[in-house]
């Protein structure tokens, strides 16, 4: 696909991953709409993607809260008609095993993580509907396929991501609309700022960069493909665990328990 002048939206747009993937949409010439909660977050990718000459709108919006979300699609489908490419990007984990995490904390992560996209997706998908073409790129993480402790939580609205993904793009199948799913492992961003993560060792030296995954999430935007993992040479260890789940199971468990006893 040709992105000159497409309308990208891209929620979680002012940080990490939802910043890199604008500006690879916006070197191809997109329109790029940045939503998320900072007004001066986004205001500064907003200069970064000026200099880059491309048209561009900011709107601080909660994807957790529906009626932000409502207001923020009337908003945008009033200036630009419809959005051919939604890039549900906005999400959090807040670390620490289920025993000890507040239900207000189990409950955010989904409100945001999980209903945020559904609000957006149902927000729309009508105009794409009406339109016969559209991308949603939705972006999940490794964690939608493996359940760890420590986040399980997370992991949970992330494999939740991934089957509704699944099953819309088979109910959109003959629509002209495509659905994938961009699932990474670790990234180097503000994402493990969150406070329960402070005595968690950060990287590893195979994780990733914020632009290796807004390249994947540009490809996603034109792909068939259901999942993009990155790397995709982490397909093969998910096809181990769905094959031989008595494999990989105890060895990912044990590791992520150890650290999970550390911290705790
Ligand atoms: N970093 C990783 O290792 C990793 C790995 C796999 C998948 N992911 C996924 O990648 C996505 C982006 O994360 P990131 O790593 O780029 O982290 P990040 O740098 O912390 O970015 C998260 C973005 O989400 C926005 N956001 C959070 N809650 C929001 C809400 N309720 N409404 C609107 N925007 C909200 C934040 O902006 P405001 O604070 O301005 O609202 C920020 O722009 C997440 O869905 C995450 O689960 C991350």
């Amino acid at each position: 696909m040709d992105f000159k002048d497409k309308v990208v939206l891209i929620t979680g747009a002012s940080s990490g991953i939802g910043r890199a993937s604008a500006i690879q949409f916006a070197k191809k010439g997109a329109n790029i709409i940045l939503v998320s909660r900072s007004q001066e977050k986004l205001d500064q990718v907003d200069e970064e993607l000026k200099k880059l000459n491309v048209s561009t709108f900011v709107y601080v919006c909660d994807v957790s809260d529906k009626s932000q979300v409502k207001k923020m699609s009337e908003t945008v489908l009033e200036k630009y008609g419809t959005v051919d490419i939604l890039v549900n990007n906005a999400g959090f984990a807040i670390y620490g095993s289920i025993s000890k995490l507040p239900i207000e904390e189990i409950e955010s992560q989904m409100e945001t993580n999980y209903f945020g996209m559904i609000y957006c997706i149902k927000n729309f998908l009508p105009s794409m509907i009406e339109k016969k073409s559209g991308h949603i790129v939705n972006v999940a993480s490794v964690a939608g396929s493996f359940g760890l402790p420590g986040i399980a939580s997370y992991c949970a609205t992330k494999f939740a991501m991934l089957g509704f993904s699944e099953g819309l793009k088979h109910e959109l199948k003959g629509t002209g609309i495509g659905v994938t799913v961009v699932s990474p492992i670790m990234v180097r961003t503000n994402f493990f700022d969150h406070k329960s993560f402070e005595k968690m060792p950060k990287y590893s030296p195979t994780t990733l960069s914020a632009e290796t995954v807004g390249k994947a999430v540009l490809k996603a935007a034109n792909s068939p493909r259901l999942e993009i993992i990155v790397p995709s040479i982490v397909r093969i260890v998910v096809w181990i665990k769905t094959t031989f789940p008595y494999l990989i199971n105890p060895i990912l468990g044990s590791s992520f328990k150890k650290q999970l006893s550390i911290q705790e």
